[in-house]
């Protein structure tokens, strides 16, 4: 397998695919950019060296379909700025041939984003699964995926994956142009290889007490990992909008508060395997509660009320915002004393000043425990917000540029973005 410490990048085209699908505020602005510091070390290597990049990445889920409020020109000048050097734009990142074979040692082209094309997550698009010509169509499309990931290889002598947090897509630009350059041709860059140790060093070495803290709206979207945790941690901490989801399938009062109603016995399926495997779990018995939350402009609207009330008394009209002041505390000691802490998902609607508090007390609570010797890994871009956020991000053992693929990488799943590299 190449390394990237040992490759000559000199005189060579390298295409890298990193993932620069960072938050972006309604001016387009970039609310956090650690992804982008995080594929510097690789960017920078391949241009100190003499080579030419060519950077490609998505964005948000334009599902095949050109969408300007996905366009990755809004991010050129921040690459620009942090690499150092100008970079150019390709505005369709299938048509770059001419841009590509242009490049010289030392410059840049970013494509623009590869899921403008259907093609880069292979799927068929207006065609129903139940459909019987489905299957035809899938076919096709995996061709047809082919022919996209060749063209991306077409650009370059060499090709780097450095997309962590879109390694557990099995992508024309993650795992399929792989196919595309031999083995002396393709590796891992740096931040991928720091990934993927990160998680390596939490599961091969776990130090107890292992605490782990789940949050964000849906059960339904965590559950995979929820369960696999049961069989890893000491302490499972949930919190966020799935709160509501454990409230109701008790019978309690949740106002407007989310919740999947289709998920109540999803709940009391996680509550049992807590149980069994003598896991303690623990769930906020208070919210922070509105009945004026404006999520377009992220604030409270005039004349609304902010309350403190019980999990499962939400009254009518309020809806379950933030983790409440017992929560707070009691999430705050659950976290104390762990050795190994893993953190995925707010506890509240952090992006709006009001509702930080229960975020904070995690963050806070996990840079102590860090302070006092715990190991502790922090991922997913809304958790990783937060701990910039709060001025914590020092504090933490390891920021992970993963989501849902540091999810995966915990379950024990095999990332297809690494395993193309490494067979
Ligand atoms: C993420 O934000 O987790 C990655 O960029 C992957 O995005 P995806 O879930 O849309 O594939």
């Amino acid at each position: 397998m190449q390394n990237i410490d040992n490759f000559n990048f000199a005189g060579k085209k390298a295409i890298v695919r990193v993932d620069f699908n960072v938050p972006l505020n309604e001016e387009g602005k970039i609310t956090d950019d650690t992804r982008i510091r995080g594929a510097l070390p690789t960017l920078k290597k391949v241009l100190a060296e003499g080579g030419a990049l060519i950077i490609m990445s998505h964005m948000g889920k334009p599902k095949g379909k050109v969408n300007a409020k996905f366009s990755l020109s809004q991010i050129v000048d921040a690459v620009s700025e942090k690499l150092g050097v100008p970079v150019q734009f390709a505005p369709d990142c299938a048509k770059a041939a001419e841009a590509a074979a242009a490049l010289k040692p030392g410059e840049v082209l970013l494509l623009e984003n590869l899921r403008f094309y259907p093609e880069e997550e292979g799927k068929p698009v207006g065609i129903d699964k139940a459909d019987p010509a489905y299957e035809e169509a899938k076919k096709a499309m995996k061709a047809s995926q082919k022919e996209f990931a060749k063209t991306l290889a077409s650009y370059a002598d060499c090709y780097i994956n450095d997309a962590f947090g879109t390694a557990h897509r099995k992508h024309a630009s993650t795992a399929v142009i792989a196919d595309y350059f031999d083995t002396d041709n393709k590796m891992l860059g740096y931040l991928m290889q720091k990934e993927v140790q990160a998680v390596d060093n939490v599961l091969s070495n776990i130090k107890r007490p292992f605490v782990a803290i789940m949050g964000g709206s849906k059960v339904s979207s965590k559950i995979g990992i929820i369960e696999n945790l049961l069989g890893k941690v000491d302490k499972l901490i949930l919190c966020g909008g799935m709160t509501y989801t454990f409230s109701k399938a008790h019978g309690g009062e949740i106002g407007n508060s989310i919740v999947e109603m289709d998920k109540l016995d999803v709940a009391l399926g996680v509550e049992e395997l807590a149980k069994k495997n003598g896991v303690e779990l623990v769930l906020g018995s208070d919210c922070t509660a509105t009945n004026g939350l404006d999520f377009g402009t992220m604030s409270v609207k005039e004349g609304a009320e902010i309350i403190n009330c019980l999990s499962n008394e939400v009254p009518a009209g309020f809806e379950g915002v933030d983790a409440g002041v017992e929560s707070q505390k009691a999430f705050a000691e659950a976290i104390e004393g762990a050795k190994t802490i893993l953190w995925n998902g707010p506890a509240g609607v952090f992006e709006c000043d009001a509702f930080t508090a229960g975020s904070r007390a995690i963050g806070e609570a996990i840079a102590k425990a860090t302070a006092e010797g715990a190991f502790s890994l922090i991922g997913g871009g809304d958790s990783v917000a937060c701990v910039n956020k709060f001025g914590l991000a020092d504090q933490v053992s390891y920021i992970s540029t993963g989501g849902g693929a540091l999810l995966e990488a915990i379950e024990g799943k095999v990332l297809p973005g690494v395993a193309a590299i490494q067979g």
